[in-house]
């Protein structure tokens, strides 16, 4: 059966390569839409990157809604030294033709929850949670329409990638964040303990570059650029593929595992803004309200990953 999804994205190479896997997959994921939200780089590049990549799949009939250029409280942090200066470095491609869609995307957040029949949406949030927690404000009546969100966001165990301490998700809005995670909407959340095991290797990327189709070649080139940094940085084999992991939960749940666990969101630490409290030892007694992977079978995860994409 299809499951109705709206993808929530910053591309990002790594959004990219989530939002082909939900377009390669019509038989399981029909996509609502994809909302852009400012993160990786500015909401200008954001959503024309989503464009890029809609036509990329060769999927420009996907509605694409601009949505919020700041997170709700602070001033945005982008992460040009990630993803550079489009957001989208590495391969050439062209300018979308597609058009960007006139409504807001918390306004298309808000209409589909309403007139899509309830817990029927699923929402699959890859960049800071403004867009989400700003619709949920608006227009509390969604909250319970919603069927589950599964976002990528947040650590445990590998603690931070922008700080120290926090992700980058969650650390650019976690004002937002915290509106999500108390919101009671039944959460899955792919954090850097399960993202940072989807490690592009260098066979995996040829094996990317070797369908031989024009998407095969933009994502062998997209993590051939992403990988820099994180080689740079925690010294690993390839670029992680962090978002790509929400879709492919959609898609396969049995190759992920993790604890239904409470998870806070620090708002107003002096060094741990952003970070993501995760009970994982079940220490505090507070109720559970996130399902917070910890694991993945990455040769399962490219298998799939491959597999989808050869067929775009
Ligand atoms: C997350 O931040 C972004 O850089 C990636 O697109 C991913 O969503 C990883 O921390
Ligand atoms: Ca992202």
């Amino acid at each position: 059966m299809q499951r109705k999804i709206i993808i929530d994205t910053d591309p990002g190479q790594d959004d990219a390569v989530a939002i082909l896997l939900a377009l390669a997959s019509p038989d399981e994921l029909d996509v609502l839409g994809i909302t852009a939200v400012a993160g990786n780089v500015p909401l200008a590049l954001t959503q024309k990157n989503a464009r890029i990549v809609c036509e990329l799949a060769g999927r420009p009939d996907v509605p694409v809604f601009a949505g919020c250029d700041r997170p709700l409280k602070r001033a945005l942090v982008t992460a040009e030294h990630v993803h550079g200066k489009t957001g989208l470095d590495g391969p050439v491609l062209p300018d979308p033709l597609m058009p960007l869609q006139d409504a807001h995307a918390v306004e298309f957040l808000i209409q589909t929850l309403r007139r899509e029949p309830a817990e029927s949406v699923t929402l699959c949030p890859l960049g800071p949670l403004t867009n989400i927690a700003t619709a949920m404000q608006a227009a509390p009546e969604i909250v319970p329409r919603i069927a589950q969100i599964v976002l990528m966001g947040g650590a445990y165990f590998e603690v931070g990638n922008i700080t120290p301490a926090a992700e980058f998700n969650i650390h650019v809005d976690p004002e937002a964040a915290e509106i999500v995670f108390g919101s009671g909407v039944p959460l899955t959340v792919m954090p850097l303990d399960v993202t940072h095991k989807a490690l592009v290797t260098q066979a995996r990327n040829a094996a990317f570059r070797g369908l031989g189709t024009r998407v095969g070649v933009a994502v062998a080139e997209m993590t051939d650029f992403f990988e820099r940094f994180d080689k740079a940085k925690y010294g690993s084999d390839g670029a992680p593929l962090h978002d790509p992991c929400v879709t492919a939960f959609l898609l396969r749940p049995d190759l992920f595992s993790g604890r239904h666990v409470n998870v806070e969101i620090e708002t107003e630490g002096r060094f741990t803004a952003g970070m993501t409290v995760a009970d994982w030892w079940g220490v505090t007694g507070r109720a559970p309200n996130a399902m917070f992977m910890g694991d993945l079978d990455a040769d399962g995860f490219f298998a799939l990953l491959t597999e989808r994409l050869g067929r775009l």
